[in-house]
């Protein structure tokens, strides 16, 4: 069977090299993919956005089975063009996209379904959200209801700040928006859980912690995520159970109701307080970096899973982990998240050993003229698997004190709370 994946980041390196080792799979593709991505299967270099030219593709490549890595092309509706032309094509339709792609319309579901959560209110008019903001005690959290590529969400102490930033994102700053969602503001600590369901059983495919914020300690701005370890220690099998019961299986099960049922991997960020989970967010896929720390340490055939969504047996699955903790270290531009160079040149990478305790995954990165350019914001996952979360932190340090490129950043503390 011939597969492709779809997306070019650090996350899709980590499913195709998960991927490469399926026995079911005889050519593996990646659509647009990376340098790293190049190294273990065939890249095809067009925009996945367009999907007529995507269709005529896959076809001319034999190919019967997509897996979606980011988010935009499922809120735009991959699944459902792609599935109408006999392509099985891993993830949701764009209607159950919206739990993602809508944060107004992931917010109304847990509030009708009671699934628990931050209060909140959401507006298309200034002056009914300048109203409820002054009503409001600080913190408040302001969003912006569709995707903002990780930038639509601002903590705000005060009542200016809130006004200014309902303003701008109902003046249209994030083009996918036109309304603002204000949330109460959740204390405790975060974790992320994964699920791979057919639309009617789950199974859960990882938990994981990651870290946003640009600085150590985290601090600073907020980023795409600049590392990950898994598994997560604050979700325990009693909060697993919690998790599930109280999050995961009423999203179904409403979901389902509401006529939109979810297939794919389903991500619930979570805020844990007092033993307590509260959902954050929803996202329709997999975690970047935390996928890459789940694929190094899931036993399972990939591909197996996600047929057995296919074919609705996932329930005759068992997923099996390895023992050994992983770590991803996110290697940035200097600058990022805000100004930052392309096109610097990253050498030495031949000498950096690859196998199945230790990946350095590509994101942004680019070839040219046989020459690897940083070519993004986030560039490089060193990721690594060893008896304890010091040792793998020790590992991926390796890896990157390695890389030869004058614009190198990263945190040397991810897993902070976790390493005393
Ligand atoms: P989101 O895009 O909704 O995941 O938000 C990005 C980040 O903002 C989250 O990972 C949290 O760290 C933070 N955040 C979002 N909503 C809240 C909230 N209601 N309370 C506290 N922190 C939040
Ligand atoms: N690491 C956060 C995300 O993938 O949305």
């Amino acid at each position: 069977m011939n597969v492709a994946v779809i997306g070019s980041g650090g996350r899709e390196h980590a499913l195709c090299f998960k991927l490469s080792l399926s026995k079911k799979i005889s050519k593996l593709f990646c659509i647009p993919g990376n340098p790293g991505t190049d190294s273990i299967c065939e890249n095809i270099d067009i925009d996945p956005l367009n999907f007529d030219l995507l269709y005529s593709v896959l076809l001319k490549k034999d190919i019967s089975t997509v897996i979606v890595g980011p988010e935009i092309p499922l809120v735009k509706g991959i699944v459902d063009f792609l599935s109408e032309k006999s392509i099985f094509t891993f993830g949701p339709s764009k209607k159950a996209s919206q739990l993602e792609g809508s944060k107004d319309f992931m917010k109304k579901l847990c509030r009708d379904f009671n699934i628990p959560t931050a209060e909140y209110e959401s507006f298309d008019n200034l002056l009914k959200a300048q109203d409820f903001i002054k009503k409001s005690k600080h913190p408040l959290v302001i969003k912006s209801d569709g995707l903002a590529a990780g930038k639509g969400v601002t903590i705000s102490n005060n009542v200016e700040e809130s006004i200014k930033c309902a303003k701008e994102i109902l003046e249209g700053k994030f083009k996918t928006s036109s309304k603002v969602v204000i949330e109460e503001f959740l204390e405790g600590e975060e974790a992320s859980y994964f699920v791979i369901t057919d639309g009617e059983n789950y199974l859960p495919i990882g938990t994981a912690q990651d870290h946003k914020r640009i600085g150590e300690k985290d601090t600073g701005l907020n980023t795409g995520g600049m590392g990950a370890y898994s598994p997560s220690l604050l979700i325990t099998n009693d909060m697993q159970e919690k998790i599930n019961k109280k999050i995961i299986e009423p999203t179904i099960k409403s979901l389902n109701t509401i006529g939109c049922s979810f297939v794919g991997i389903l991500y619930a960020g979570l805020m844990i307080k007092n033993n307590e989970p509260k959902l954050i967010e929803y996202n329709i896929r997999f975690g970047d970096p935390e996928c890459q720390v789940i694929m190094m340490r899931l036993e399972n055939d990939l591909l197996d899973l996600i047929l057995s969504v296919k074919n609705k047996n996932l329930n005759d699955q068992r997923i099996l982990w390895k023992k050994k903790p992983c770590i991803t270290v996110v290697a940035s531009a200097k600058g990022y998240p805000e100004k930052y160079r392309t096109k610097t040149h990253i050498k030495n990478l031949e000498n950096i050993e690859n196998n199945f305790t230790q990946q350095l995954f590509h994101a942004g990165t680019i070839k040219v003229d046989k020459k690897i350019l940083a070519n993004g914001g986030r560039v490089l996952n060193a990721t690594a698997l060893a008896s304890d979360l010091q040792e793998a932190r020790n590992k991926a340090h390796q890896m990157l004190d390695l890389v030869d490129w004058e614009d190198k950043y990263f945190r040397r503390d991810i897993a902070w709370r976790a390493i005393k």
